[in-house]
């Protein structure tokens, strides 16, 4: 009996702390769920939007992520993890839905538009299409308007 019960108590403790562990330790990746994904961009190849999402970047995102996303910004180095390099395949290769549920939600020291900026749903939208424009392979800005039109048409993966 005795024995059962010091059985029973250690099963407690060791569910006890795989879930707090669960709790308190983030996982390697952030990943969006994938019902994120089913989320559509409503101003997909629209210029407009990704120059303002561009302002938008550089007052709010460049001091972690670097003018130009590399995630060198002048904040960046003391960032733990830190920023991501949004101009990667990594970064891209994300559906708009997926990198608007992490903008959205943030991670910290990432942080969170909903609770920064009222869950401003056009502005997460916008700075989406202005992320697609620093892929590598995304066509450039300069590239008009059917340019664009391609920019942020990357498949899902
Ligand atoms: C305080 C610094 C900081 C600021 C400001 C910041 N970020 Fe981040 N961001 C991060 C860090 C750090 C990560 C990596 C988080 C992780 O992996 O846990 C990240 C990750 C991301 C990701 C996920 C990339 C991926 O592939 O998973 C996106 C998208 C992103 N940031 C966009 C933005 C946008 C857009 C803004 C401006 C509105 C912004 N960030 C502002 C620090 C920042």
């Amino acid at each position: 009996m005795k024995k059962l019960k010091i059985i029973f108590t250690a099963c407690l403790i060791i569910t006890g702390v795989v879930m707090m562990s669960a709790f308190i330790q983030k996982p390697d990746m952030w990943e969006a769920p994938k019902s994120a994904d089913a989320r559509k961009n409503p101003f997909k190849g629209n210029i407009a939007a990704t120059l303002k999402g561009k302002a938008l970047f550089e007052k709010q995102c460049v001091m972690c992520h670097g003018s130009k996303g590399k995630g060198n910004g002048s904040a960046a180095a003391d960032l733990k993890p830190t920023p991501t390099d949004l101009s990667a395949n990594m970064t891209q290769a994300h559906t708009d839905g997926a990198l608007y549920w992490k903008i959205m939600n943030g991670n910290s020291p990432m942080p969170s538009w909903k609770e920064v900026h009222k869950a401003n749903h056009n502005q997460c939208w916008q700075l989406i299409n202005y992320i697609r424009t620093l892929g590598k392979q995304s066509p450039k800005m300069k590239g008009g308007k059917k340019g664009m039109q391609k920019m942020g048409g990357m498949k899902k993966m």
